[in-house]
């Protein structure tokens, strides 16, 4: 049984959490979105300093609500790929630093085997091998989990990722930053039929269409298109109706994907994990789609789908029982692919 203090500062949030094996003692998320929304987007630069203002009082905090000691810490774990590379090195030093001061093991961890580890908060008897939809702002993939470390990618997005097709399409709508969240929320009034949309099929070179490969770049330009139409005939935008049918056709895309995905593979559960996991219309089609072709789905609990550190450190916790453990040497990497997971440990 390992307890894990980890760090996650791979964007926007600077995270610090306490997990013994899969129970969470102490979950602290200091978001820094109310300052990068004044951007519309991510500043890099700033995500950095502000991480570097917070960390400290963060790990303070995460040891405080635990009400544990250094002493009773068994490891020290970073996100160290893939992030924005400014701010993954204010965690990955943060954390090796304690690793020194403390004399524990140190462990960086892939920031989306994270994210398919926030699963296991809510199931921690959750078996291998299971297949994972990943969709967060960065990243939408199907990823076939056969063992702690070891992961096929079976399908992903050609261009936007699930997350950032919310934000663009949040922006065109004039909605506001994070996108996800808002178009959720308002697409609850719209209704979902009121527009057709392509739901951005990827053709293959012999003829028909990738059953899992995503795309949403076509989707994002036919909302700019229908706006556009709109504004043109100098209709009222019907703002929380494009809302919803563009949520819907995402929710639909991606539901279609990882069932088929799952059957075809003989996988009988499908858990979800990142930001997008939260989203209120994926659930519903997902949850449907799984019943009526006896799957079962998972979701982790909404404060662990969008970017935490329980996550981080419930992985970490995981390679930690197994005895792997990194190197001090280890550096960050603004992209890795999940395959390549076992490189970082010694
Ligand atoms: O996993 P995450 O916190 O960060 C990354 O690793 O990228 O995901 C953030 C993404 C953002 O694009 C945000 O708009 C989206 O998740 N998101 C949502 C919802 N909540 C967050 N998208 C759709 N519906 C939501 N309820
Ligand atoms: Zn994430």
């Amino acid at each position: 049984m390992a307890t894990v203090l980890a760090i996650e500062t791979s964007c926007d949030e600077t995270a610090v959490a306490i997990v013994k094996n899969s129970q969470v003692c102490s979950n602290v998320v200091a978001s820094q979105i109310p300052i990068h929304k004044n951007y519309g987007g991510v500043v890099p630069e700033v995500a950095s300093r502000v991480h570097l203002e917070t960390i400290n009082s963060a790990i303070a905090l995460a040891l405080e609500q635990a009400q544990l000691d250094w002493k009773e810490i068994d490891g020290v774990a970073a996100t160290c790929a893939p992030g924005l590379v400014g701010a993954l090195l204010v965690g990955l030093t943060a954390a090796k630093t304690l690793s020194m001061v403390h004399s524990l093991p140190f462990l960086g961890i892939h920031h989306l085997e994270g994210h398919i580890y926030a699963n296991y908060l809510s199931e921690p008897s959750l078996e291998t091998p299971f297949l994972s939809l990943l969709v967060s702002g960065g990243h939408t993939s199907l990823i076939h989990v056969k063992d702690c470390g070891v992961y096929e990618s079976l399908g992903a997005t050609r261009d936007d990722a699930a997350g950032e097709a919310f934000d663009k399409v949040a922006r065109l709508l004039k909605l506001g930053y994070p996108g996800g969240p808002i178009i959720d929320k308002l697409a609850q009034q719209g209704n979902a039929a009121a527009f057709k949309l392509p739901e951005g099929r990827v053709s293959l070179p012999q003829g028909g269409y990738h059953p899992y490969d995503a795309s949403f770049s076509g989707l994002k330009t036919a909302v700019l298109r229908l706006l556009q139409q709109l504004e043109k005939n100098n209709t009222v935008i019907p703002v929380a109706d494009v809302a919803a049918s563009f949520q819907d056709t995402v929710a639909r895309a991606l539901t279609k994907r990882a069932i088929n995905c799952a059957l075809d593979y003989g996988l009988d559960t499908i858990a979800v994990g990142g930001g997008v996991a939260a989203n209120s219309s994926l659930r519903k089609h997902l949850l449907a789609a799984a019943q009526n072709n006896n799957l079962r789905v998972l979701f982790p609990s909404l404060k662990f789908c969008t970017d935490n550190a329980a996550m981080i450190a419930c992985c970490a916790a995981d390679h930690l029982n197994r005895g792997h453990t990194s190197s001090l040497s280890l550096g960050v990497q603004s992209r890795l692919a999940l395959s390549r997971v076992m490189e970082l440990y010694k």
